[in-house]
């Protein structure tokens, strides 16, 4: 029997109920099964994947190609999850209509459910016009990679008062422009709590503490995968890297010596 799918609906009873939902990002297909099969709410195919997946130092030269490409690819695989497509740099920014036109890329071409954009209140009348075209819209404040070149690095916000000010009432405005979940990204605990209480749709936490209605984390961070750096609030709960690299020192030596390969392998 078909599993029950992750809705907008079955999300916010989420957090009525003060169940915790899961999210992780996710690139390809194999992966998405996996993800799914172990009961992943959300699989996001993250702009990250400029990071993890392409090699790039940011997710600024990801483009709507990249993202529709991996999201095709993440929803063949999952059957329960629901896929988010992360709308690239400058595929929204520019103004609502073209905002409107590539979110409703996403679903029709590449088989996501919803679309995640960042930025608050500047982006709200934009979120809105998507909401009301029917595509579900997963907000996305405090610190939004996409614009690391202006905070000068992937780093805390919210750290003062006016900056915790600015990061609560962005949130605010998306739940008016019909968010259907937040994501607050690298932002203190106690101020991911103050939003969660005030906001009726699901926050989603990366870095923003235990006080979330749910959590996302990179993949690539969560398996261990990704070498370039570890952020601290990413725990490790495999080191593939480690595994992978064995795995293929073992291939090259077994080829070498004339293991492999073996009569088992033969026809
Ligand atoms: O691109 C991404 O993976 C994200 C998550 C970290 C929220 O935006």
């Amino acid at each position: 029997m078909a599993p029950e799918k992750v809705t907008t609906v079955s999300l916010l009873q989420k957090k009525q109920k003060g169940e915790k939902i899961t999210a992780l990002t996710a690139y390809d297909f194999s992966t998405a099964r996996l993800l799914d099969e172990a009961g992943v709410d959300i699989a996001l195919v993250g702009d990250s994947l400029g990071m993890v997946v392409l090699g790039y130092d940011s997710t600024v030269p990801v483009t709507m190609e990249d993202m529709l490409h991996h999201t095709a690819a993440v929803a063949r695989g999952v059957r329960r999850a629901m896929v988010v497509g992360d709308m690239p740099f400058m595929s929204y920014q520019i103004n609502a209509d073209e905002a409107v036109a590539n979110a409703g890329r996403f679903l029709q071409e590449a088989g996501a459910h919803a679309v995640k954009l960042e930025g608050g209140q500047p982006m709200a009348e934009t979120i809105s016009r998507i909401v009301d075209v029917g595509i579900p819209v997963m907000g996305h404040v405090g610190m939004t990679p996409q614009s690391v070149h202006k905070f000068g690095g992937f780093r805390l916000q919210g750290k003062t008062e006016s900056d915790a000010e600015r990061i609560f009432n962005d949130a605010k405005a998306l739940e008016r422009a019909g968010a259907f979940v937040i994501v607050l990204e690298l932002v203190p605990k106690d101020l991911a709590k103050r939003i969660t209480e005030a906001v009726s749709v699901p926050t989603i936490g990366i870095g923003a503490g235990p006080y979330c209605d749910g959590q996302v984390q990179v993949t690539n961070d969560l398996l261990g995968l990704y070498g370039e750096f570890h952020p601290k609030h990413a725990k490790k709960y495999a080191n593939l890297s480690e595994t992978i690299l064995q795995a293929f020192k073992a291939y090259v030596e077994e080829v070498k010596a004339g293991k492999f390969p073996g009569p088992e392998q033969g026809f």
